[in-house]
């Protein structure tokens, strides 16, 4: 049975959803989106997922075609007409469509478009292995902060490490690491403390992470947030990667050195499973 998907004011069958060619996101990447995590049914951390695209669309002068209360109406309208229970939930807003100039066209309304994908979040396959990673150098453009749908260079760093052989990369620059393909990274050090780079322009500001360092540091687990080299990594007790469609997912092996035991931690472990707990309460 195909999906329901949502297309700028009608809930209609995958087949029959349309969007412009000459829509704006499909033209030049002119569009920002979320993915907000379905656990029982329910929306986890959405209230969280909707400001940061509201910071989105406000650094691209982006207008949004809905008030955010209906944007929720519509999601949660969207994850009932598909029976969904666990996985997760895709929305996307571009600028719209319009002939092709680079300038901002006037009077464009915007496009909206959402759809649900069913994954095993909580019984992940991949979470019970942990993660091997490559590095590869993160040729992103410099405003990683927001959720751009120019996603070329994440899925050419997921496409190396697949062709490698491995399950994702962390992308570096200047030797230190940024972020995964398409998560927040973090190292454990053999002191027990926490190490995931500060928030700034060069990664995304993780939903996920926000709520585990909350966690952390009421586990009174100590946390630095500055960069990380490669070779700190390689060297570290523990590392671990987060998002909305991971959780905390331990990372065992880096460019095929093995991290710590090189199988998922106790501490990476813990967060994974307090994260869920939490989630499993909101
Ligand atoms: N990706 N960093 C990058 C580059 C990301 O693409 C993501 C999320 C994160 C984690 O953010 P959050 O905790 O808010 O999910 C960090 C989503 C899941 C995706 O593109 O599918």
């Amino acid at each position: 049975m195909s999906r329901t998907v949502y297309v700028n004011g009608s809930f209609l069958p995958e087949e029959d959803a349309k969007i412009s060619v000459f829509d704006r996101g499909f033209l030049f990447a002119d569009g920002v989106y979320e993915v907000s995590t379905v656990l029982e049914g329910r929306l986890i951390d959405n209230e969280a997922h909707l400001t940061r695209l509201q910071r989105s669309l406000d650094e691209l002068q982006m207008g949004c075609p809905v008030t955010m209360d209906e944007l929720v109406r519509l999601q949660k309208e969207l994850i009932k007409q598909n029976n969904l229970v666990e996985g997760g939930l895709y929305l996307q807003v571009t600028r719209g469509a319009a002939d092709r100039e680079f300038g901002f066209p006037k009077d464009t309304k915007p496009s909206l478009v959402m759809f649900t994908q069913v994954k095993n979040l909580i019984n992940s396959p991949v979470a019970e292995k942990g993660l091997r990673v490559i590095s590869v150098p993160d040729i992103r453009w410099q405003r990683r902060d927001i959720k751009s749908v120019g996603l070329l260079a994440p899925a050419l760093a997921k496409q190396a490490a697949v062709a490698a052989g491995a399950d994702d990369a962390w992308m570096y620059e200047d030797g230190f690491v940024t972020e995964g393909s398409s998560n927040n990274a973090y190292i454990i050090t053999k002191a027990g403390s926490i190490v995931t780079r500060q928030l700034g322009n060069e990664i995304l500001h993780g939903i996920t992470r926000r709520s585990v360092l909350a966690l952390a540091a009421e586990s009174n687990i100590k946390i630095e947030e500055r960069p990380f080299t490669l070779e700190e990594a390689a060297d570290a007790a523990e590392a671990f990667v987060t998002s909305a469609t991971t959780f905390v997912t331990a990372v065992v092996s880096l460019d095929g050195k093995q991290i710590g035991s090189g199988k998922p931690g106790p501490l990476a472990t813990r967060l994974r499973q307090l994260y869920i707990e939490q989630a499993l309460k909101s």
